[in-house]
């Protein structure tokens, strides 16, 4: 997987965008919360991904939006590397706030 690049995982009960920062791995919700769009086609620099449609960013640590026309956020996911394989828990996603 590229660095600075995110791919779209389907395994869970929704969609999960897997981004590589510089070798650190994030999972955060895929679908956009201003509208039906994939973030793992976003832009990525730093730790923020930018929506393709409108230009809402969102931070891949956490899914909080940095940047409108989003208002609500996304959920991030746990995710563990070991050697070459990278796990994501499509169980234990949370909102920045805790739900
Ligand atoms: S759908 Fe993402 S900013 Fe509008």
């Amino acid at each position: 997987m590229p660095e600075g690049e995110g791919i779209k995982l389907e395994q869970g009960a929704e969609p999960v965008a897997l981004f590589n920062a510089d070798g650190e791995f994030y999972a955060i919700g895929d679908t956009c919360t201003h509208g039906d769009w994939s973030l793992s086609e976003g832009y990525m620099e730093d730790c923020e991904v930018e929506c393709t449609l409108h230009m809402a960013k969102f931070c891949i640590k956490t899914g909080r939006v940095t940047a409108p026309p989003a208002t609500a956020p996304v959920k991030s996911y746990p995710v563990k590397v070991e050697g070459d394989d990278i796990w994501v828990d499509f169980d234990a996603g949370t909102l920045p706030d805790g739900r």
